[in-house]
């Protein structure tokens, strides 16, 4: 019996690789233009970090951690998400002490014992952006503004994708909110779904987000928490607002956007595509004052979000993939027996070391001529360069145009120069 793959997890293959690598440069360059570096973080910490972290009542900790104990009986977990690895980092190098907001990307694999459907996996990618010690509503605005940024060079604007805001509220206004929400809902109980039901007491605020139809008509007559926010939030919501009316991105007010971890406070947003299905959300993430003080770091506040690259992967069309061309070799070299493959080697070496290199194969001299030549069609050539005895013993090559199937001798001192012309790489 083969083996295959373990459920929820996917092989990028060749083909598709092309579009990661676009998606990955795109945020680098972006994200490096707004003046954030590169972290790299292990794939798997301490359980108790995400428990601390994420929250212990997140579906994420109760339900979808992949965790066990190693060799040595500690609880290790395979991260879910980036942020709490990252923060554990932040202070334990102490990089508070660099200039603030610290601006700081990552990306890599993710993993969560979630139930697989297109879009949603068990192992699958982030790019994961975080600001941190800087709690001004500019910030906020400006992390939002990159987002959008990445997307807009990605040629993902709306309406393929909209931008979603809304305001969590704070330790100071969350509670009281809380409660009433909580006196709410245990009021009209019977009308909700099992799900709901057990979560009002662990979680109220993850109810409002059910999708079932049966509980929407409760969940869009309880108490909105724009109702209960301080004035302080209120006015940090509003900040966020006027600086990207000011930066002129468009943005919807989701009352009803709460998200899947328990650190957020304030503002909160996703962007949200109708192309995948079930799954809405392509990116999302918000602030998270108290966090890093809560995982043992100074009073920093953050803010940050986090894309799925899978989902983008799935709404890039193949219009938009980088030309075909691209990945082809330039040129086949086929030897034909053992003297002709010692003639070519060196000239495949050149070319591939030279400044602007050539991508170039190069047989083994092992294979009939008809053979090299479909493997050439096959591979998409735009040339090849053919040697056996006969062209050996006259040092030439016989260079093939594979378009217009134009076939001239080339002294084989000459055939690396020939090809990097044909280039335009003389
Ligand atoms: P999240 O909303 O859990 O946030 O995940 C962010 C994005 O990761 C989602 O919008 C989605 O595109 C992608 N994603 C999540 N789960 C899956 C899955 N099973 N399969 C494929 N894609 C998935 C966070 O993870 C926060 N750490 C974001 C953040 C950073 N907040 C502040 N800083």
């Amino acid at each position: 019996m083969t083996i295959q793959a373990v459920r929820g997890v996917r092989d990028i293959l060749p083909g598709e690789t092309v579009k990661w690598q676009r998606v990955e440069d795109t945020a680098r360059r972006t994200f490096e233009t707004y003046g954030y570096e590169e972290i790299r973080l292990p794939l798997f910490e301490r359980t108790e970090l995400f428990a601390r972290g994420i929250g212990e009542v997140t579906d994420i900790v109760q339900k979808e951690m992949y965790t066990f104990p190693d060799r040595g009986g500690e609880s290790i977990t395979l991260r879910p998400e980036a942020t709490a690895s990252l923060l554990r980092a932040y202070i334990e190098h102490g990089l508070h002490v660099l200039p603030k907001p610290v601006r700081l990307y990552t990306l890599g694999a993710m993993f969560r014992y979630e139930r697989p459907q297109a879009g949603r996996y068990r192992q699958f990618h982030q790019l994961d952006v975080e600001a941190l010690g800087d709690e001004h509503p500019a910030v906020d605005a400006e992390v939002i503004a990159m987002l959008v940024e990445f997307f807009r060079r990605l040629d993902l604007t709306a309406p393929r994708v909209l931008l979603e805001v809304n305001t969590l509220g704070d330790a100071v206004c969350r509670p009281r909110y809380r409660e009433e929400l909580t006196h709410y809902l245990e009021a009209h109980a019977a009308a909700l779904c099992a799900e709901c039901r057990e979560r009002i007491a662990r979680n109220p605020l993850r109810v409002l987000d059910c999708k079932k139809p049966e509980c929407r008509p409760v969940l869009d007559a309880a108490p909105a928490l724009a109702d209960y926010l301080c004035d302080p939030c209120r006015e940090h919501f509003a900040r966020v607002r006027a600086y990207l009316d000011a930066l002129g991105i468009a943005h919807a007010v989701a009352p009803r956007l709460v998200r899947g971890l328990d650190y957020y406070v304030r503002t909160t947003f996703e962007l949200t595509t109708s192309e995948l299905g079930a799954q809405n959300a392509v990116a999302g993430g918000g602030r998270y004052d108290g966090l890093i003080e809560r995982l043992g770091g100074p009073r920093d506040p953050g803010i940050g979000f986090a894309v799925g690259i899978e989902r983008i992967i799935l709404m890039l069309s193949e219009a938009s993939a980088p030309p075909q061309e691209m990945s082809r070799p330039f040129a086949l070299l086929i030897p034909l027996g053992e003297a002709a493959l010692r003639a070519l080697l060196p000239v495949a070496r050149h070319l591939r070391a030279h400044a602007r290199p050539l991508r170039v194969e190069l047989g083994h001299g092992e294979r009939r001529l008809p053979r090299e030549l479909e493997r050439a069609a096959k591979l998409g050539v735009g040339y090849t360069v053919i040697v056996g005895d006969e062209e050996l013993a006259r040092g030439e090559a016989k260079l093939r145009d594979m378009k217009s199937r134009q076939e001239r001798s080339v002294p084989l001192l000459e055939v690396a120069g020939e090809l990097l012309a044909l280039a335009g790489r003389g």
